[in-house]
């Protein structure tokens, strides 16, 4: 497809499933993105979570993705395991299509307790960007993370039994 000029201007932000045909494009980008590498078993689930895992495309290339799992663990929780986006594309609302995505899957549910995540003790861009969805940090975990350096982690967590004023 041809992108013409007035498309880039007016940018298309899209999400969209991931399928065995386009699984490598999101190996690829976690692997650009996270410092973290994902084994088979994580793709696999992917494969099979629908709504939780999706592409985000930038005037149709991929340029982010988020993967999100139930937790069954101390009421009904939604992990999101990543979400990230490359950096050249960053601060231009993918990221938050990504999470408003999953925050209205939870809404529409309507049985979650509370969406979660790990982030590194250092990464002030992703807390101050999840604070503004109304993520607070809940826990500090030492040695979180095995191969990186901070290796604490910061627990992020949106209450959604609480009413945001
Ligand atoms: C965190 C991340 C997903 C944000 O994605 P993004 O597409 O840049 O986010 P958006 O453009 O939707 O940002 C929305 C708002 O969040 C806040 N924000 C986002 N990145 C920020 C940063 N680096 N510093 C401060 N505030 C930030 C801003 O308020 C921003 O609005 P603005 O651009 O109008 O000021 C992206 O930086 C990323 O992929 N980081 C690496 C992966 C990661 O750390 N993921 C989090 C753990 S799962």
């Amino acid at each position: 497809m041809v992108i013409s000029v007035t498309n880039m201007t007016r940018a298309k932000i899209e999400l969209g499933d991931v399928t065995p045909h386009n699984i490598k494009q999101l190996k690829q980008l976690n692997t650009v993105v996270f410092p973290v590498s994902y084994n088979e078993k994580f793709y696999k689930d992917v494969l099979e979570a629908g709504e939780l895992a999706k592409l985000a495309y930038y005037n149709d290339i991929v340029v982010g993705a988020v993967c999100c799992r139930i937790d069954p663990n101390n009421g009904r929780r939604l992990y999101i395991m990543t979400l990230g986006c490359l950096s050249p594309y960053r601060r231009l609302g993918i990221g938050s299509t990504m999470v408003e995505h999953v925050l209205n899957y939870v809404e529409k549910d309507g049985n979650f307790d509370s969406v979660y995540l790990h982030v590194q003790l250092n990464n002030d861009g992703a807390i101050e960007f999840y604070k503004k969805f109304g993520f607070e940090i809940v826990e500090t975990k030492e040695h979180y993370y095995k191969r990186i350096e901070p290796a604490d982690a910061y627990v992020l967590e949106k209450n959604l039994r609480l009413k945001i004023k």
